[in-house]
């Protein structure tokens, strides 16, 4: 537990513009200041920061909250380690209440995952090297199978994990570890029985490790045509799959100006070994919008460099809209003649690859020459889908001079008038925005009535009742005195909310008023940075008011108390009807 001391003290000394700044290029507009988004793709800005509030809001995605909030959900951290984070960097120290009895179950401390996975990382590096028929099998499928050298095995530390059933599991807790730890590294699985099984066995293992030099996981890969070929490490306090990539430790220090990215594991060592150092691959998925961040931040341009059969082909695609969306120049390279990077380096040498890279095209030559190669333009209806797919593609260009750049290429290439394929181009763009708003205006009308309300979900059954609710919490959010005032005289009770959020908002501002927290400090450690962001659109909708909006206030709290009382009535036919009755006499003796 931190006290609420020191968050108050932390959030204090740290200024929301330089922090979100050193993330987010910022733009002042009018009294706001605003840049695009790091929490989702976005090419116009809606991602907003209210220096005089302390907040954040996406009016994109919905994100906002505190210093904390943003720190939370950019760096992946839980509520206490981002308060950590933002305590590191404002230069106070935490001194943690030493008692954890009201944590739940067995707690996980990231430092022993961190260094119980150094301890497997060199557990498997030394089985590599018994003298026993397996590990020799193993060594032998590194050398000479796929070529590797002692010292590339020794530099990206790749093991043997023995083919046993718990022989590591009963190291790992001969050094002290326990099962709940290697089990929430990944290290280790349990049986419906209850028994604890190495989680690794019989595989060649290769250690994946972050830019700040820790292991955070694993990939193990068959020696055969076994399958599955690769088991990779899930999720772990340590490790996210989506966000991470393999070498980007040691690539870090050679891609500012470009970095290699590869599908596989044995591509990046392959490349590092022949001197390509800044060779990155992701953890055996396809790339992730977070990934693509994350080199944006190393890197200016990246080098698809994937498998040549479809499927590479179709990542590779995928991977270059991702890497765009987040500025980084795009170039792409075939590997004619081989299956993936390995594999060609193998057969036409570290001169020829290098011939390759250097010969990287554009996104678009890269794609040009791709639709070029499936038409025969001698046949005329071949050239016509050929100028329909070309079309096609430079329509999908952001940029109006990058198009027509574009457009000039095509219509000599193809020998056609450079007026009648802008025409097409231009028609595409249209059809393209007419669907977009289509798609925009649809999305936004059922958000207004709640149809995808993930944050809320009690919103779409009342939507009337909960923007009552929002108005009334809106007020209070931001005027401590209309708190004082529905607490002191009680004039709501959180039976009077419907929407189990605003429900859970109003016992939050409750609480904080009997603790006398005026400013609401621990707000982003009860609501995650979604919900958070629901909180600041309460706030944002009355912020334009001129006055405290006192009166709207009771006429909210008024609409609420009679709305839930509707409800009470019809939850109960009985009670309907005595209300029924009621009524009608008092009408009656009018
Ligand atoms: P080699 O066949 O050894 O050359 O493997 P590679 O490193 O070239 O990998 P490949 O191109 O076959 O696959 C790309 C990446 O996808 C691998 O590095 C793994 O991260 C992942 N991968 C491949 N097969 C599997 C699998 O069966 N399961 C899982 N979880 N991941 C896989
Ligand atoms: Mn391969």
């Amino acid at each position: 537990m931190i006290s609420r001391e020191t968050i108050e003290l932390v959030l204090s000394r740290t200024d929301i513009m330089t922090l979100i700044g050193s993330y987010v290029s910022l733009k002042r507009s009018g009294s706001n200041v605003k840049g695009l988004c790091p929490f989702h793709s976005e090419k116009t800005p809606s991602f907003t920061v209210y220096p005089q509030d302390n907040s954040f809001y996406c009016f994109g995605c919905g994100v906002g909250g505190d210093q904390i909030s943003f720190i939370m959900k950019m760096e992946h951290l839980d509520y206490p380690d981002a308060v950590k984070f933002l305590a590191k960097r404002a230069g106070i120290t935490i001194i943690e209440d030493e008692d954890k009895r009201y944590n739940a179950g067995p707690r996980i401390e990231k430092d022993r995952i961190y260094k119980m996975n150094v301890e497997a990382a060199r557990f498997f590096h030394r089985c590599l090297y018994e003298d026993n028929p397996d590990a020799r099998a193993a060594l032998s499928y590194f050398t000479n199978e796929r070529g590797l050298s002692q010292a590339t095995i020794k530099h990206f530390g790749l093991g043997y994990a023995p083919n046993s059933f718990d022989r590591f599991t009963k190291y790992m807790l001969g050094l002290g570890y326990t099962h709940d730890e290697l089990v929430a590294g990944f290290l280790c699985g349990r049986s419906e029985k209850g028994n604890y099984y190495d989680a690794f066995r019989n595989r060649v293992m290769f250690p994946i490790i972050d830019v700040s030099d820790n292991v955070i996981a694993f990939g193990g890969r068959v020696m055969d045509d076994s399958k599955p070929k690769y088991k990779n490490s899930s999720d772990t306090p340590v490790f996210k799959k989506l966000r991470n990539l393999f070498a980007l430790n040691f690539a870090k220090q050679t891609c500012k100006e470009s970095m290699i990215l590869c599908e596989g594991y044995m591509d990046v060592i392959a490349l590092h070994a022949a001197g390509f150092t800044n060779a990155v691959a992701t953890l055996g998925t396809a790339i992730t919008s977070e990934q693509a961040r994350v080199m944006s931040r190393y890197t200016e341009r990246v080098i698809i460099c994937y498998d040549s059969d479809e499927a590479g082909q179709k990542a590779a695609q995928r991977a270059m809209k991702m890497l765009e969306e987040v500025g980084l120049e795009v170039n792409v390279i075939s590997i004619p003649g081989a299956k993936d990077p390995d594999e060609y380096i193998k057969k036409y040498g570290v001169k020829s690859f290098a011939e390759v890279i250097g010969s990287a095209k554009s996104k678009f030559d890269y794609n040009l020459g791709r639709i070029l190669s499936k038409y025969n333009l001698e046949i005329p209806q071949d050239k016509i889908n050929a100028l329909n797919e070309l079309a096609n593609m430079i329509a999908g260009v952001y940029s109006v001079a990058e198009r027509d750049v574009y457009i000039r290429v095509v219509s000599k290439k193809l020998g056609v008038s450079y007026d009648s394929l802008k025409a097409d181009v231009d028609r595409i763009v249209a059809r393209n925005l007419a669907a977009y708003k289509r798609g925009e205006a649809k999305r936004m009308e059922q958000e207004s009535i709640g149809y995808t309300d993930k944050v809320n979900p009690d919103y779409v059954k009342e939507p009337a009742i909960a923007k009552n609710e929002e108005r009334v919490l809106g007020l209070m959010l931001l005027f401590p005195e209309h708190r004082a005032k529905v607490f002191r005289e009680g004039l709501l009770t959180e039976d009077d909310f419907f929407t189990a959020l605003n429900k859970k908002i109003f016992r939050f501002l409750q609480t904080a008023y009997e603790k006398q927290d005026d400013r609401l400090v621990s707000m982003s450690e009860e609501f995650t940075p979604e919900e958070m962001g629901r909180i600041s659109k309460m706030k944002i909708q009355r912020m334009e008011l001129s006055s405290n909006g006192e009166e709207v206030l009771l006429e909210c709290i008024a609409n609420l108390k009679s709305s839930v009382a509707d409800k009470h009535c019809s939850a109960s036919p009985l009670d309907r009807l005595n209300d029924l009755i009621k009524r009608k006499r008092e009408t009656d003796d009018n």
